[in-house]
């Protein structure tokens, strides 16, 4: 049985502790330390971040990495990165930090040379990419391809458009990318409606390849493919490659694998899109852009591996999330990109830290005894000031958030940068510090309208600033947060790479589907309010 960690004397001491620190502001935590500032931050790669402004005092840290000892983290990390079946749950190794080790680097897990059989994936990612890019690779009636359509759900997709989207400005080709993820068709329709199909290549991307959405939407792109390239199914291989790590269910499906780019049962979805399920990606940016962002990511495996757990910034940043979420009551985090580029980078970490972290047993399949995952979410700044932020500043709700900015923007509008800047540096400043009654009334704010103007502060942020936006820093954010992810897990003692939760409702989708076109009444056990609900279905359907 592993082991409990609310029952522990270090759980305890910070249960202490966080009430004798509760109502300590950060004004004082600041006027008491005039280098706080620059003592509670850490750098990782290029990514410099300042925890300062978090609700923690020196004695706080202390006892969160003497918590991170208690739970062995330093061994568990060591284990994941030796390949250890650390998954317990699905009895896999977890190797993401794999996928991007350098070709000389040497990793043999169960019997197998990881290394090279990742560095064997990426050349051939590597040479198809400079075909279709090119312009040597050509569709089923001579034309080179101009667009390239991803169908694939969950990490299938999130990761690939995310950085897809951050990465815009590396991309250097004619050929762009659209994602279909949904199995509403209005989906498929809206991505392909206005497409030639001449010149659209679908990656069809799914671990498994038996993904209810992922296959419908493929079988449905196939179909539109063929009725308008004249029904001839050697069209299929010019126009269809699969990224899945079953190359059979590729086969069936009925595209050769000669056109496959495989992957391993050790890489979890969410964590895949540095495996060839980042190949709509590499086409965008090329395989060396690629090549860099995968450095970015293993230069923050490296931090993660080797630094001492006091100045190692995901383990920081992970034991900060356990202090909001478990000792100061905190039910979400915020995450808020000050980047238009990253616009999609909140909802790629939703799945990774939500899939991964919202379980209520622990790794032995005992009952958890605290809060696990908490609710993350964001939007880019500074949108989101002129939507949320007002809760973020005066409302009653404790929502630690990360704000991640760049000194150096994409482009040349400079000036436009520094004034959007000032925005990311003066809210930080502002839930921290707050504004006071006093200095509202120095204003001659009318005294009834004082209440209402007063800014509490307190309100705990982690600044993360890196020195402009590519590839490497991309893949060093997005470590960043896998590691972070991982910390909280073995905080909780839970399995971070497993996913059963969602099962259920995948198995009763396909349950359900005969029952909206049956004839007969649907009698669901005990479920009147389905029953009712498919019933209203099918008469608005005229079934
Ligand atoms: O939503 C559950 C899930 O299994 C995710 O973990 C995964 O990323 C997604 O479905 C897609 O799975 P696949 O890549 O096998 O199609």
């Amino acid at each position: 049985m592993s082991i409990d960690v609310s029952t522990t004397a270090e759980w305890q001491a910070l249960q202490t502790h966080a009430e004798k620190i509760r109502d300590t502001h950060l004004r004082d935590l600041f006027a008491a330390d005039p280098h706080r500032g620059e003592r509670l931050t850490g750098q990782v790669a290029d990514l410099y971040v300042d925890y300062s402004k978090n609700r923690v005092t020196d004695e706080t840290l202390a006892l969160l990495t003497a918590l991170a000892d208690r739970v062995g983290l330093r061994d568990r990390i060591a284990a994941m990165f030796g390949g250890e079946h650390i998954n317990t749950s699905e009895d896999r190794a977890v190797l993401h930090t794999a996928l991007r080790l350098p070709r000389d680097a040497r990793l043999v897990v169960d019997g197998q040379d990881v290394v090279a059989d990742v560095h064997a994936v990426l050349d051939r990612m590597a040479a198809f990419a400079e075909r279709v890019r090119s312009g040597e690779w050509r569709g089923h009636t001579g034309k080179p391809i101009r667009t390239v359509v991803n169908i694939g759900i969950g990490g299938s997709d999130l990761g690939p458009v995310m950085a897809y989207e951050a990465l815009k400005a590396y991309r250097d080709t004619d050929i762009t990318c659209r994602f279909v993820s949904n199995i509403d068709p209005t989906d498929l329709y809206d991505k392909t409606h206005d497409l030639d199909p001449e010149t659209t290549l679908f990656i069809v991307a799914s671990k498994t390849f038996s993904t209810l959405e992922t296959l419908t939407n493929a079988k449905q792109a196939r179909q539109w493919l063929l009725a308008k390239l004249g029904a001839d199914e050697s069209a299929v291989a010019k126009h269809f490659v699969a990224v899945s790590t079953s190359e059979q269910r590729v086969r069936d499906f009925g595209i050769d694998p000669a056109n496959m780019f495989g992957f391993w049962d050790w890489v979890g979805g969410r964590y895949s899109y540095d495996s060839a399920v980042g190949l709509s990606l590499m086409l965008a940016i090329g395989p060396e852009r690629f090549r860099e962002m995968l450095a970015g990511f293993h230069a923050v495996d490296e931090h993660f591996r080797r630094a001492p757990i006091e100045r190692n910034v995901p383990v920081l940043m992970g034991l900060l999330n356990v202090w909001y979420n478990n000792f100061l009551g905190a039910q979400t985090h915020a995450v808020l990109p000050y980047s238009q580029y990253l616009h999609r980078f909140p909802a790629y970490l939703q799945q990774l830290t939500m899939e991964s972290l919202g379980k209520s047993v622990r790794a032995d399949g005992t009952p958890v005894t605290c809060q696990t995952g908490e609710i993350f979410w964001g939007e880019p700044g500074t949108n989101g000031q002129h939507a949320f932020y007002q809760l973020l500043h005066q409302g009653t709700k404790l929502v630690p958030a990360d704000f991640i900015a760049f000194s150096e923007p994409n482009h040349d509008l400079d000036a436009m940068h520094d004034l959007f800047m000032s925005n990311f540096f003066a809210q930080t400043a502002a839930l921290a510090f707050g504004r006071t009654r006093e200095e509202i009334e120095a204003e001659g704010t009318p005294a009834a309208v004082v209440p209402h103007k007063v800014m509490p502060g307190n309100r705990p942020t982690t600044s993360i600033l890196a020195p402009k936006l590519t590839p490497s820093t991309l893949g060093q954010l997005v470590a960043l947060y896998e590691h972070i992810t991982f910390t909280e897990g073995m905080i909780w003692g839970i399995d971070p790479f497993d996913q059963w939760g969602v099962e259920l409702g995948k198995v009763m989708a396909n349950r359900l589907a005969p029952l909206l076109t049956s004839a007969e009444a649907p009698k669901l056990d005990q479920d009147s309010s389905t029953n009712a609900l498919i019933a209203r279905y099918r008469a608005e359907r005229g079934r």
